[in-house]
């Protein structure tokens, strides 16, 4: 009895110790991110709810055949942007960015605006502190004109406040952005653009 009576009896103990240790850990953890989230969101309509979702379906402009889709993720780092998109000029790299205007209507989709810049920052690479909220790498298509690529956008937000995606455009250009020319990074012409909306 004792032998198997003293190993269990340690075994709960350590048990309650364990569950104890990491139960008040976590739930600490949890609780306050659980309160900087709830107030973050109730605070006016910064929300940004953990994730909530939103895309953009790429049409083709300028008379390309470029087109896509893009996925925006709300997560505590960001908004994780997922992109696949098809009809690229073969080994070829392009801007990439989030423009200010919901508005794909025109053939060159100058429709869609200047980058998406709530902050009145100037234009700049995505992981240096200067740049729009809308600024993404650039993408790269492989040898068949594909180019699939993710980025975790730290300026964004997909909800209903200032920094939010919904609402916007996604626009790939005909050249790679320089992450420096204001404030296009002069990556040339349009040619693909997807409005963004809840989803
Ligand atoms: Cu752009
Ligand atoms: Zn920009």
């Amino acid at each position: 009895m004792k032998q198997v009576l003293i190993p269990l009896a340690a075994c709960v103990a350590a048990t309650v110790v364990l569950a104890g240790c990491s139960g008040s850990g976590k739930s600490a953890s949890a609780s306050s991110s659980a309160t900087g989230a709830s107030a973050s969101a109730s605070a006016a309509s910064s929300s940004a709810t953990s994730g909530a979702r939103a895309a953009a379906a790429l049409q083709p402009k300028s008379g390309t055949n470029t087109a896509g889709t893009v996925t925006f993720q709300q997560q505590p780092g960001g908004v994780l942007m997922t992109a696949a998109i098809t009809g690229l000029p073969p080994n070829t790299v392009h801007g990439f960015h989030v423009h200010e205007k919901g508005d794909c209507s025109a053939p060159d989709a100058m429709s869609a605006g200047g980058h998406f810049n709530p902050g009145g920052k100037p234009h700049g690479q995505m992981t240096t502190p200067d740049h729009h909220a809308g600024d993404m790498n650039n993408i790269t298509a492989d040898s068949s004109g594909n180019a699939r690529v993710s980025m975790l956008l730290p300026s964004l937000s997909v909800g209903t406040g200032a920094n939010s995606v919904i609402g916007r455009a996604v626009v790939v250009h005909k050249d790679p952005d320089d992450y420096k020319t204001q404030p296009t990074g002069n990556a040339g012409g349009r040619i693909a653009c997807g409005v963004v909306a809840a989803s």
